[in-house]
């Protein structure tokens, strides 16, 4: 009788520290869930705060070179170039600044008579009489420019991008490693094309551009069509 007394004791002892044990278990691992939820979801918000802070700066960095660059006289347009034909972006753009000539072409070896010689033109510094007005369909390019100080500035063009260069600004034209632009060529009436290599100076729309955003450094001339 005590025996068996004895041997309940011992079978409840028993029990009660299985439970005790699985007790501990189960706090410590709640423990570690816990940490581990925290752990998850501060990296969560830390990689929210990072991809936040870098599309800020991205922001603030295109918007500061978007006021340099119509310091030079030169403005630009984010458009659909999936639906130019109907895009009424590009309708209000050409209304306001005159835009009347309008014609496609493809800079690629494979569309571009004398693309070799062509390609070492457009990359050759020159200057217009007229607006240069681009606007890139597909494909990318870049646009090289003369800052204030004559120092280049490269200018990456890329689909969707639309940019007015002034009469009179030094510049010139390249492709990147794609080798291949399909641009929009806008003008007012009828298209002149020709190149002026540098140095023209001499030139009334070179003389005109200084005096407008150089040497009075009164930009922003450009901007009423945005
Ligand atoms: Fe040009």
């Amino acid at each position: 009788m005590e025996k068996l007394k004895l041997s309940k004791l011992g079978i409840w002892m028993t029990a009660m520290k299985i439970r005790d044990f699985h007790i501990t278990v189960n706090q410590r691992n709640l423990f570690h869930l816990t940490n581990l939820m925290v752990l998850y979801l501060s990296l969560i918000y830390l990689f929210m705060f990072i991809q936040f802070f870098h599309d800020l700066i991205s922001r603030l960095v295109n918007l500061l070179l978007l006021f340099f660059l119509l310091e030079l006289g030169i403005v630009s347009w984010r458009l659909n170039p999936d639906d130019y034909e109907n895009d009424e972006g590009l309708k209000k753009i050409r209304e306001a600044r005159g835009y009347s000539y309008v014609d496609i072409c493809d800079v690629c070896p494979e569309k571009l008579p004398n693309y070799e010689a062509k390609l070492k033109d457009f990359f050759e510094e020159h200057l217009h009489t007229d607006e240069e007005i681009r606007y890139c369909l597909e494909g990318s390019g870049y646009f090289d420019v003369r800052d204030k100080n004559d120092r280049w500035i490269r200018i990456a063009v890329k689909k969707g991008g639309m940019i007015v260069l002034p009469a009179g600004i030094y510049h010139r034209f390249t492709l990147d490693t794609d080798n291949y632009i399909k641009a929009m060529r806008l003008f007012v009436g009828e298209p002149v094309w020709t190149p002026h290599n540098r140095p023209v100076d001499h030139l009334p729309a070179r003389k005109a551009y200084l005096a407008a955003f150089v040497e009075n450094d009164v930009g922003g001339h450009a901007v009423e069509a945005r």
